[in-house]
Parts: structure tokens; sequence; C-alpha cells
């Protein structure tokens, strides 16, 4: 049995579509282009801070919290595709990442998850001011026994350290862990690091062509409590 049941948070328990709907009305036709470019090299900084000091016990030594990578790259996509950035759309964008909507399951599915006596923690890259600030804004702190962030192992998903953290706040084994994220490659980062894995395919997406598939799939949270034996 699952005892611990471990959300990634963004694109799984919230919608990022706002990004790029907010993007639409500062920067016309550019909005859907901007919201994909901008996650792709927020994304790719974690993996080149990451990739370039694996080693290190106390973490990358390039380590910079998620909140500063996500303007960063925000300042990178906007020069890369010639949108002028004033100072009042870079607030206005990164704003929007504090009051990212939860997908409507979300709370149901969370409070039948509970009341089955699971476990529940999120892990995400995020920093934990800004962990914390969204899903206190969405309302579902209560549901979690743990919100942890990257930020103490100061590697990002997927570095084993940073799935790691999760056995620092709970005694559960690596094999009663399932671990649920909309991101293909973080489910394979969880899947190699020895979890079983539910993929939220929330956009009908192909999986990865590189390693194994996830124990579980569904299309929305909902699909969560199939797995509930
Ligand atoms: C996170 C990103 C990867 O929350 O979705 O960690």
């Amino acid at each position: 049995m699952k005892q611990l049941i471990v959300f990634d948070a963004y694109g799984t328990l919230f919608d990022v579509y706002s990004i790029a709907q907010a993007a639409e009305q500062l920067f016309p036709s550019h909005g859907v282009a901007l919201a994909n470019l901008w996650r792709d090299k927020q994304i790719e900084y974690t993996r080149l801070i990451s990739l370039s000091d694996p080693g290190n016990p106390n973490g990358s030594k390039y380590f910079e919290p998620f909140w500063d990578l996500t303007q960063k790259a925000l300042d990178y996509s906007c020069a890369r595709l010639q949108l002028p950035l004033t100072p009042s759309a870079r607030a206005q964008l990164m704003t929007a990442y504090d009051h990212l909507s939860p997908f409507e399951e979300n709370a149901n599915v969370l409070m039948q998850i509970k009341a089955l006596g699971r476990q529940t923690a999120v892990l995400s890259n995020a920093n934990a001011s800004m962990l914390n600030r969204v899903i206190d804004h969405a309302q579902l702190t209560l549901y979690f026994d743990r919100i942890i962030s990257i930020e103490s192992a100061r590697q990002f998903k997927t570095h084993p350290l940073s799935y790691g953290l999760v056995h620092e706040h709970f005694s559960t084994p690596p094999q009663n862990v399932l671990f649920v994220s909309s991101n293909a490659w973080d489910v394979l980062g969880a899947t190699w690091y020895g979890w079983d894995t539910f993929w939220l395919n929330r956009q009908g997406l192909p999986f990865e062509t590189i390693g194994p598939r996830p124990a579980y799939t569904g299309s929305s949270l909902v699909d969560l409590l199939l797995c509930m034996d």
C-alpha cells in the first residue's frame, strides 16, 4: 500500500495556463510562445545549476532560488522574442505565479486521500516562500502533512538529493511512496529514484521515449483515487 503520496506543484496542483493568459494580455499573439519559452528556460536553468555541481554534498554552488530563476528566465524569454518587458509587466507576470488557480478537483481528492489515512506532501523546485504563497492562496495548505522545497538540498529535481528530502521528513520506505506529477520528466526522475509514480497527463501528451513508464497514468487527480488500494 502506498502510505505517502507526494505531489509536484506547477502543472500538477496549479494551472499554469493563466500565465499564458496574462502574457497574452500584455503581448497579444505572443502569450503562448512566451509562456512556453519561459517555462522551458526556467527548467533549463535548474538543470544547468544541478548538473554543473552534482556531487557537492552541500548542494550546487551555483544554486539560486527558483523565484530568481523564474524572473531571469522571463527576462531571457522576452529578450529572445523581442518583447518589451517593462518593470510593471515583469511584476504583473511574476505575481501571476503567486496567484495560480488550483485545478478544481484538487481539494476534494486531497480530502478523500486524507480520509483514507494516507500521508501527503508537496515536493517542488520552488523556494519555500514562493511555494507557501501559491499553496496558501489556493487554500490547500491544510491538506498536506509537509510542504517541502528543494531549497534545503540546493539541488533541483531530478537530482537525487532533491527527491531524498522527502525521506528526511517521513520514515516511509521508498517502496511505499507514490509520486504524482504532470511533468513527464519529473515522473521519470522519481521512477529512477525508486518511487512508484502517477503521471497526471492533463494535456494528453506522449510520455518520454526514454526510461521506464510510470506505474499509473490518469488525466485528472480523480484518477489517483483508483490507485488507493
Ligand atoms: C515543481 C515544478 C517542476 O513544482 O513543477 O517542482
